[in-house]
């Protein structure tokens, strides 16, 4: 066994518990390609401010490409007593170049290289997920352009309230994800800065040049205070936030899909391809994939308890406790994405039920509240409509009827202008139709929408289909 890179100090061997305690070789292997990026931008300004020779920068960056081919091909063998992703790294360029590679480390700590492969990989990683965020809203309208014509019932407190189009409950949630999406962007600018350079908490007294390595990685500035700059992982949490939310809304969509899904709602059908069934019940279909996005939830929500319990009373600057953001964040991302990706196959492949939706249309009096706004634009006060609108529905209900049933001399009785409007707001289609104002699920409105976003998303690179 190799002595360990700060055994200087050190008389004894490092007891095999701790070694397995302390090792995140396991984890945070799969940092490794930014590890690389992040060790060759170093060793070129290494050489560019003369703390090597350009010939030794050279060599170092060429020995790190091929380490990073050796990643790539599985050839690195991971060992625990070699502790983290840094060390590996480290080994196996000393392995190849010898003493000049122990001078890749020169003005450099694990603590701020840690940190920027770190930001490396959630750059990444939120690029990612906004990726497959501009696939499920691309679905999503999609969807609403082939049900552009449908009518559901919309709900509130899960009780059928006023109708909607589909398409206006679909683009629902492509304003969420869109909402998600501008909050990972927001992350993003936090995460894209340099805390290379700012060494072990104090920076260093070796001429660095940190605007160097910054501009080679593309970050769009430094850390200022390098004590902060090692500490930080506020950018860790304020993404894996922001994913928690997208697993939130992502499993309050599953739910309704859920619902809509069951032999009592029956609003939709979901592909063979995507569901599966009961070892016991023959006739079974289940939802397992919206269940299990909507399970996933639980998962991301507590990575983010994971990294606020980890973070409350760590003093400046790095300390230990920080290796375990890793865990966490690795969880959120991969759970997110593939939920994301999993809902967009659905939302692609599902399919409303028409006929089931129509049949059950005029039932729950969607259409009530047009026709008391029918009625205060005849001057009736709000009130007094109110009133009126919910006696008549409370003897429609006596009688079974539906509200555009009910006889004339009911209607009459009960407030003569009913008559002349009843013709224009009464059934679930009048009552959509009669919906204007900006925002609401009025068709013109809603197919504005629809254009509006498949404009925006052809523009990002996602294509939509436009019946
Ligand atoms: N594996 C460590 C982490 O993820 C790297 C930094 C360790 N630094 C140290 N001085 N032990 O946080």
């Amino acid at each position: 066994m190799e002595k360990k890179a700060w055994s200087g100090r050190f008389a004894g061997t490092t007891h095999s518990l701790v070694e397995a305690f302390t090792a995140s070789i396991a984890v945070d292997v799969r940092l490794w390609r930014q590890d690389i990026t992040c060790s060759v931008a170093h060793a070129q300004m290494l050489g560019e401010v003369g703390l090597i020779s350009m010939d030794e920068a050279e060599q170092l960056v060429a020995a790190l490409h091929d380490i990073g081919a050796a990643f790539e091909r599985g050839e690195i063998e991971l060992r625990p007593d070699l502790e983290d992703i840094h060390m590996h790294i480290e080994a196996a360029l000393i392995h190849r170049l010898g003493d000049i590679g122990r001078k890749l480390h020169t003005a450099r700590s694990r603590n701020d290289q840690v940190a920027t492969t770190l930001r490396l990989w959630t750059r990444e990683a939120i690029d990612q997920v906004n990726g497959q965020i501009g696939h499920l809203q691309a679905a999503f309208v999609t969807a609403a352009s082939r049900e552009q014509a449908t009518l559901m019932p919309g709900y509130t407190h899960l009780q059928r309230a006023q109708p909607v189009l589909a398409a206006h409950s679909f683009l629902a949630h492509v304003e969420r994800l869109e909402r998600d999406r501008l909050r990972l962007c927001d992350a993003r600018a936090r995460v894209n800065l340099l805390p290379l350079g700012s060494a072990a908490l104090a920076g260093t007294s070796l001429p660095i040049d940190r605007s160097s390595v910054q501009t080679k990685l593309g970050f769009a500035g430094l850390c200022t205070n390098s004590l902060d700059a090692v500490s930080d992982r506020d950018f860790v949490v304020e993404t894996v936030f922001a994913l928690s939310l997208i697993a939130s809304h992502l499993s309050g969509w599953a739910e309704e899909w859920i619902l809509w899904n069951t032999h009592e709602f029956g609003f939709i059908q979901l592909p063979d391809a995507l569901c599966t069934g009961s070892s016991i019940m023959p006739q079974k279909k289940n939802p397992d994939v919206l269940e299990l996005i909507r399970g996933r939830t639980g998962r991301v929500t507590g990575d983010l308890m994971s990294l606020l319990m980890l973070l409350k009373s760590l003093p400046l600057a790095y300390n230990r406790d920080l290796q375990e953001d890793k865990p966490a964040l690795f969880d959120a991302v991969d759970s997110v994405l593939s939920c994301l990706e999993l809902a967009t196959l659905i939302v692609d492949g599902a399919r409303l039920r028409q006929d089931r939706i129509s049949a059950q249309l005029e039932a729950g009096f969607l259409d009530a509240t047009t026709l008391m706004e029918a009625l205060i634009s005849q001057q009736v006060p709000m009130r007094t409509a109110h009133g009126i609108v919910g006696a008549l529905v409370k003897a429609a209900e006596e009688g079974g009827l539906h509200l555009a049933d009910l006889p004339n001399a009911v209607l009459q009785a009960t407030h003569p202008a009913l008559l002349t409007i009843r013709d224009q707001s009464l059934g679930v289609k009048k009552a959509l139709e009669a919906f204007r104002s900006k925002g609401s699920t009025a068709p013109k409105l809603v197919a504005a929408e629809l254009s509006r976003w498949s404009d925006l998303l052809t523009q990002r690179g996602f294509a939509t289909t436009i019946a």
